[in-house]
């Protein structure tokens, strides 16, 4: 186990902004994992656990304790005779590195959530959706380690308590804990889900589908909507689709026109943010370094040279002015640290 002092967080996260880690480790064995928390205690480090880092961004002080990267790998398939297979995958894995390989394998249950960086561990601590699919509907069990006792143990998908980019990771009940695998479960029997508006009217009026045509398609609908990775820092959707109740909903309606929205209980329903966004103005637009995606105002991007307090600046004031023309609050989707 090599640990780095003074680490560069930037160089770790897809939006490229945050200050420097105190202590920064990349792990690739359970057993490594197990040392890093010994050095993190030994050194009254807080911890702070890092998977691609295409979901956080961390502040421009840092931070002052111990950066744990999970590299962990291994990724392993049962398939019964019935067609139901079961791939048991480390978190350190690059999720759409395994999407491709179980499409290639034509296993279906993961092809909607293609092109999402980031790693595996990271799918079930903010339920990772898209185009109709959450991780939640195709994980069997996640095993983590528990950071007082450092064991081991397999959580139910009840036990990790799974909603709208939600789960028990982000409580405090689940904050002792770290996630080292994920089970899924997948079928080589067709299951095609193609009802989001996107992908619906991607395969208009077909009516058989292969899982590999549905990976495609999710692939070309994110090109035409996300930016190049590799060109600007961006961390996806900044904030959360807001839930509300009916009657806000209408409110929203009579001054915003025919928002389009999702029910969610008898009460609330959800709606896209960035159809607000975009009617008050914010779609395309760039204050100094940051901006709001011209395709797709939910995505902030970072044009390079910025800073991490630029960024927060910036979506207060996107904050402000939904909160004071739509009466929303809006909660950030990315994970902001330190
Ligand atoms: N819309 C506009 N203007 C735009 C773009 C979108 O009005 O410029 C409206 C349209 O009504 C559109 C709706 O917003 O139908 C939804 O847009 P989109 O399909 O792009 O999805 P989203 O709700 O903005 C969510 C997830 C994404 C995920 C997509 C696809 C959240 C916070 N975001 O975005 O996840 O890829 O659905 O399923 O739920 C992420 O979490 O980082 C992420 C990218």
């Amino acid at each position: 186990m090599k640990v780095q002092e003074h680490e560069p967080l930037s160089a770790h996260t897809t939006l490229r902004l945050g200050g420097t880690a105190r202590y920064f480790v990349s792990v690739t064995s359970i057993e490594e994992l197990r040392e890093a928390l010994t050095f993190a205690q030994e050194h009254a480090a807080p911890l702070c656990v890092l998977g691609g880092g295409s979901n956080v961004l961390f502040s421009d002080a840092g931070w002052t304790g111990l950066v744990v990267q999970i590299a962990l790998q291994g990724t392993e398939y049962i398939e019964d005779s019935k067609g139901d297979a079961r791939v048991t995958v480390a978190a350190g894995r690059m999720w759409d590195e395994l999407v491709a390989e179980t499409v290639s394998q034509g296993l279906w249950g993961m092809e909607n959530l293609s092109g999402i960086p980031g790693t595996v561990g990271a799918t079930p601590v903010q339920n990772v959706g898209a185009y109709g699919v959450e991780v939640a509907d195709i994980i069997d069990w996640v095993e983590v380690l528990d950071l007082t006792t450092h064991a081991l143990h397999i959580l139910s998908l009840s036990e990790c308590a799974f909603g709208y980019r939600d789960s028990v990771f982000k409580h405090s009940e689940g904050k002792k804990y770290i996630v080292t695998r994920v089970a899924f479960r997948l079928s080589t029997h067709p299951k095609p889900i193609v009802s989001y508006r996107d992908l619906a009217a991607f395969f208009a009026d077909r009516t058989e589908v292969g899982v590999q045509e549905v990976r495609d398609a999710v692939l070309s609908i994110r090109a035409a909507k996300f930016p190049d990775l590799a060109v600007v820092g961006t961390a996806g959707s900044f904030f959360k689709n807001p839930i509300i109740s009916k009657r806000q909903y209408d409110a929203i309606a009579h001054t915003f026109g025919a928002v389009p929205s999702y029910p969610v209980d008898a009460q609330r329903v959800k709606i896209p943010l960035a159809w607000v966004l975009e009617a008050c103005g914010w779609k395309g637009k760039r204050i100094g370094h940051m901006g709001c995606w011209d395709a797709q105002p939910l995505v902030l991007v970072h044009y390079g040279e910025g800073t991490a307090t630029e960024l927060i600046l910036f979506a207060d004031q996107i904050r402000h002015d939904v909160a004071a023309r739509a009466r929303i609050d809006i909660e950030p989707e990315v994970r902001i640290v330190g």
